[in-house]
């Protein structure tokens, strides 16, 4: 018979050992165990607690101390002996310390259960995670910085419904991502004061009757506060739910980046080429070289969204306080983890590689009429209501269309027939370069007004790492 079991046969309430199937069933160690420091961490602030407020001796204390730190290394070195029948990652460490240090160790539990333990491991679990994506999310701002601060003056066609809209930067696209990533940040800083909160003390659901000091186990981890009612603190994951949230934009947006890159390196666009050692060959077809790297992370983006629904769909109906369905918040969460961590790693290696193709870029702007709102607005300026312009410029395009050449191969006589408001200098603002070089208000795509948004956006982040 399993320990678990004798405990479970010593107590007077059960007179039957759990079913072999139903312990596989219920135990959560397979995946809980990722959370083995932050459970210690809460174990060593705890049993500290319970010895200033006189119910473990300075002795029984460091005792536990010392147990728990043997269990740490042998976690680390790989060599603890996890095991099904001690349940989750708590109850496995809780019997290592009774073998290890014997009476001291049954003690660590008093005035706690594993329902305030768990919520106190997750949250010290993700407040590192978070502040890890933290960490990538600027490196990955980093590397898009200096991408778009070498192809600040790089002309290419902006596009709206995917068709040719007006001529932008390739440094104001690359700067259009970097701001999703400010909110992506933002929103993960965000949910860190929420996540940062403190449940241990709530114990089972209602507190406890030893006196326990809060604020001292809550200043010893770190958190900011203990948390206000002890029913909300064993049983809410919203903290959970909110960061699967943002993470699940984050990967929205990295799933639209993907979508970019996968388009510009394919021969129709060819606006660039991404490096040799983010993409594969075709094990049939030699010519090919594809995107791997960014069409995976468009699909992963799926995969996120899916554990966000997960999480969601988990809490939705449970009562107050605790109840097992909230084991099943961990592989969602841990999955987005990993998935985000990885997505973002893979775009903040990538992104440094990537080379411009700048002539592709040109041609492709020069080919969609892309300064047929300039010259409404040319005609505006000289007088013409907005509407009246547009119908003139229709009319040019209509004729650039029938004789395949672009708004700027038209002759001056030529586009006098349509009004006799264009003059010599029309064809200043019919380049693209003089298109781009007049939206220099903040937030325009002028190269000059991209290179003082890069640097706006460079001294607001911390340095590279
Ligand atoms: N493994 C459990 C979980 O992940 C720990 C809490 C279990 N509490 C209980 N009363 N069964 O939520």
């Amino acid at each position: 018979m399993t320990n678990a079991n004798k405990d479970k046969l010593s107590s007077a309430r059960f007179s039957q050992a759990t079913d072999a199937f139903v312990e596989i069933f219920t135990a959560s160690v397979g995946f809980d165990q990722r959370m083995a420091q932050q459970d210690i961490e809460g174990s060593i602030a705890h049993a500290t607690m319970l010895c200033t407020i006189g119910i473990l001796t300075k002795a029984e204390r460091d005792s536990i101390f010392q147990g728990l730190e043997q269990i740490k290394s042998e976690i680390e070195r790989g060599e603890f002996q996890w095991s099904i029948q001690q349940e989750d990652v708590h109850m496995n460490i809780e019997a290592r310390l009774t073998d290890l240090i014997g009476m001291a160790g049954k003690k660590l539990h008093t005035g706690r259960s594993r329902n305030d333990q768990v919520a106190t491991d997750i949250r010290l679990y993700m407040r590192m995670e978070i502040n890890a994506i933290i960490a990538m999310i600027e490196r990955l701002q980093h590397a898009l910085l200096a991408l778009a601060e070498r192809e600040a003056g790089t002309i290419m066609p902006g596009f709206t419904h995917l068709q040719v809209a007006q001529p932008i930067t390739f440094g104001h696209h690359l700067m259009a991502w970097f701001e999703m990533l400010v909110r992506d940040k933002e929103r993960l800083q965000d949910c860190l004061k929420r996540v940062n909160i403190m449940p241990l003390g709530a114990a089972a659901l209602a507190g406890t009757s030893y006196p326990i000091d809060r604020e001292l186990t809550a200043k010893l981890l770190g958190f900011s506060r203990p948390s206000a009612n002890s029913l909300d603190s064993v049983s809410d994951r919203d903290f959970a739910i909110e960061f699967t949230a943002a993470a699940s934009i984050i990967m929205m947006h990295l799933s639209r980046f993907s979508e970019e890159l996968v388009l510009w390196t394919s021969a129709q666009f060819a606006f660039i080429e991404l490096p040799d050692a983010f993409c594969t060959g075709s094990s049939i077809m030699p010519q090919k070289k594809n995107p791997d790297v960014p069409e995976l992370v468009r699909g992963k983006s799926g995969r996120v969204t899916g554990h966000l629904m997960s999480l969601l769909m988990l809490m939705k109906s449970q009562p107050l306080a605790y109840n097992k369905d909230n084991q099943e918040d961990k592989e969602p969460l841990f999955d987005t983890v990993d998935t985000l961590i990885n997505c973002l790693r893979a775009f903040a290696d990538m992104i440094p590689h990537i080379q411009a193709k700048p002539e592709n870029m040109l041609n492709a702007a020069k080919k969609g009429f892309a300064t047929a709102t300039d010259l409404a607005d040319y005609l505006v300026r000289k007088g013409m209501p907005f509407r009246d312009a547009h119908e003139v410029v229709g009319l040019a395009v209509r004729l650039g269309v029938e004789s395949e050449r672009d708004l700027s191969e038209l002759s001056l006589a030529e586009l006098q027939d349509f009004s006799e408001m264009i003059t010599e200098d029309v064809f200043d603002i019919l380049s693209l370069e003089g298109s781009v070089a007049a939206r220099k208000h903040i937030g325009g795509t002028a190269p000059d007004t991209v290179r003082q948004a890069i640097q706006t956006a460079r001294a607001a982040l911390p340095a590279k790492r």
